[in-house]
């Protein structure tokens, strides 16, 4: 099959990345992404580069080269289906939030919606790629709705796992540990597998494109995502006993990354990790162990989300405990609400529960972050409803600017790594602040030694000196 034009239905984190890298690289082929949501199809249309919905260090100039050469964004979803002999889907696969599974399975209605759709419109043979984080066997549902209900239409189903991180999509996109491909094993599939492959080999190396049976590639999205929040629960494990030892966690760190064996990476203590995909898919695997019955398997990963939570928890006790065990009324300032530096994304941020905990105390929070917008923080804390949204927007602030969010505060909380905390004038926020002045560093990026110097009382995540 020669691949002329692409559909990928979700134009979200995922799918406008994944959908302008291939465009980049592959100007032959014609790709239109499609969303049932109007106003992020405009934004990715829009001529201002910097209103794109998805901020990505690189996105915008990629955007600019292939945006009406062979890059498209549009709501016409029937049209663009129609139109393609391989689809994407990129729909977001939610947490269940009601009915069997709730608050573990994955849902699978925009999937289901997408598949129904495809079969509506389809009138000549397609590839089906799934981009969406699926529970395993997820394949053969889309294929059976595919087969009954479509046009007698033959569809090939792919898995192709994206695992790009948020904040480093375009570099993860260009230049990928591997590009992982699961398809059927009969010749049709094979087929389809290698259409696919000659995609991807248009910039990555042969070497680095495998493939596997469905079920394996969808699996290894789930463990992958397991695997390295693991790391990061661990190491967290590792930086309370560090406070209560004296040791230093980021010398741990060091020390254990250099064995070739464990290496250095998703060894940084922090407040939590967040994002989209950790929790999401773990608990989906928690839940697919359950439902075989694998109680053990389950109990094993889901420890890895209930450290996550025990972190949240004491970094904010440990505000409370320092500011002489209350906060009511006292300003704290938040230093990023993303979940990782370089995106604007905020899906599962432990700043959410920090903050949702601290006004439970009656603190009165200010917020900075050089990437989120007002809306999306009020829009977090509202999703939580643990109080009035009146009550939230009493409580919490949203500063444009760092020094006024850090102006009268008693404390400072470092939620998120952006590079530029690094570089504040430090001397500045101390005078503006209400004494002591507390800062409590969630990631561990900011100088103790200068810190100190300039009078403030410092907590570093993961040290007890
Ligand atoms: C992706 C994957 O889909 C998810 O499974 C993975 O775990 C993380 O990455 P992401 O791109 O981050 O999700 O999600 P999001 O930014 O929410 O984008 C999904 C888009 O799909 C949204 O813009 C939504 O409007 C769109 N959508 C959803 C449709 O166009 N049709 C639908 O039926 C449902
Ligand atoms: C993750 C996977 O890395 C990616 O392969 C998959 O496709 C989607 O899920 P993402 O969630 O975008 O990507 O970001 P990631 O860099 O993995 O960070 C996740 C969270 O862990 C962040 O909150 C981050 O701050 C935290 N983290 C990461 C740590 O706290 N310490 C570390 O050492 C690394």
């Amino acid at each position: 099959m020669n691949i002329q034009n692409i559909c990928c239905i979700g134009a979200g984190y995922v799918g406008g990345p994944t959908m302008a890298v291939i465009a980049l690289k592959c100007p032959h082929i014609r790709i239109t992404v499609v969303d049932i949501n109007e106003a992020r199809i405009n934004a990715w249309n829009n001529d201002d580069l910097n209103k794109l919905p998805v901020f990505e260090p690189g996105l915008d100039n990629i955007v600019k080269e292939t945006r009406g050469r062979n890059l498209f964004f549009s709501t016409d979803v029937d049209k663009a289906i129609d139109e393609a002999e391989m689809v994407f889907i990129s729909v977001n696969t939610p947490t269940k939030t009601y009915g069997k599974g709730k608050g573990m399975a994955a849902d699978l209605k925009y999937i289901e919606l997408c598949a129904r759709q495809i079969a509506r419109v389809a009138k000549q043979d397609k590839i089906i790629v799934e981009k969406s984080t699926l529970p395993v066997r997820t394949a053969s549902a889309i294929k059976s709705i595919l087969d009954n209900t479509g046009n007698n239409v033959a569809f090939q189903i792919l898995s192709n796992p994206e695992f790009l991180a948020e904040g480093t999509a375009v570099k993860d996109l260009l230049n990928p540990d591997r590009v992982l491909i699961g398809g059927d094993t009969t010749p049709e599939g094979e087929k389809a597998i290698q259409v696919l492959v000659d995609i991807y080999a248009n910039w990555v190396p042969k070497e680095r494109i495998i493939t596997t049976n469905v079920w394996s590639s969808e699996l290894s999205k789930l463990t992958a995502n397991a695997f390295l929040a693991q790391r990061v629960s661990s190491i967290n494990a590792m930086s309370e006993l560090c406070e209560k030892t004296g040791a230093d966690v980021n010398e741990v760190s060091k020390a254990i990354g250099m064995d070739s064996r464990i290496g250095p990476k998703f060894l940084k203590a922090s407040v939590g990790f967040g994002g989209s995909c950790f929790q999401k898919d773990i608990l989906n695997l928690v839940y697919i162990a359950k439902s075989y019955g694998l109680n053990e398997v389950a109990d094993y990963w889901e420890q890895v989300i209930l450290m996550n939570e025990h972190q949240k928890q004491r970094f904010s006790d440990n505000i409370v405990k320092t500011l002489y065990n209350t906060v009511s009324g006292k300003k704290i300032a938040f230093l990023g609400w993303a979940f990782k530096k370089d995106t604007n994304d905020t899906r599962e941020s432990a700043a959410i529960r920090v903050a949702d905990n601290l006004l439970n105390e009656q603190a009165e929070i200010a917020v900075f972050d050089p990437k989120v917008v007002e809306e999306r923080i009020y829009a977090d804390l509202e999703f939580l409803d643990t109080r009035s949204i009146q009550e939230n927007r009493k409580l919490l602030k949203v500063k444009k600017d760092p020094y006024e969010a850090c102006e009268n505060a008693h404390a400072i909380a470092v939620l998120t790594e952006w590079d530029e905390f690094k570089t504040y004038d430090w001397n500045k926020i101390y005078k503006s602040m209400q004494k002591p002045a507390f800062i409590f560093d969630g990631r561990g990026i900011l100088n103790k030694t200068d810190l100190e110097n300039i009078g403030f009382v410092y907590y570093k995540i993961g040290t007890g000196n």
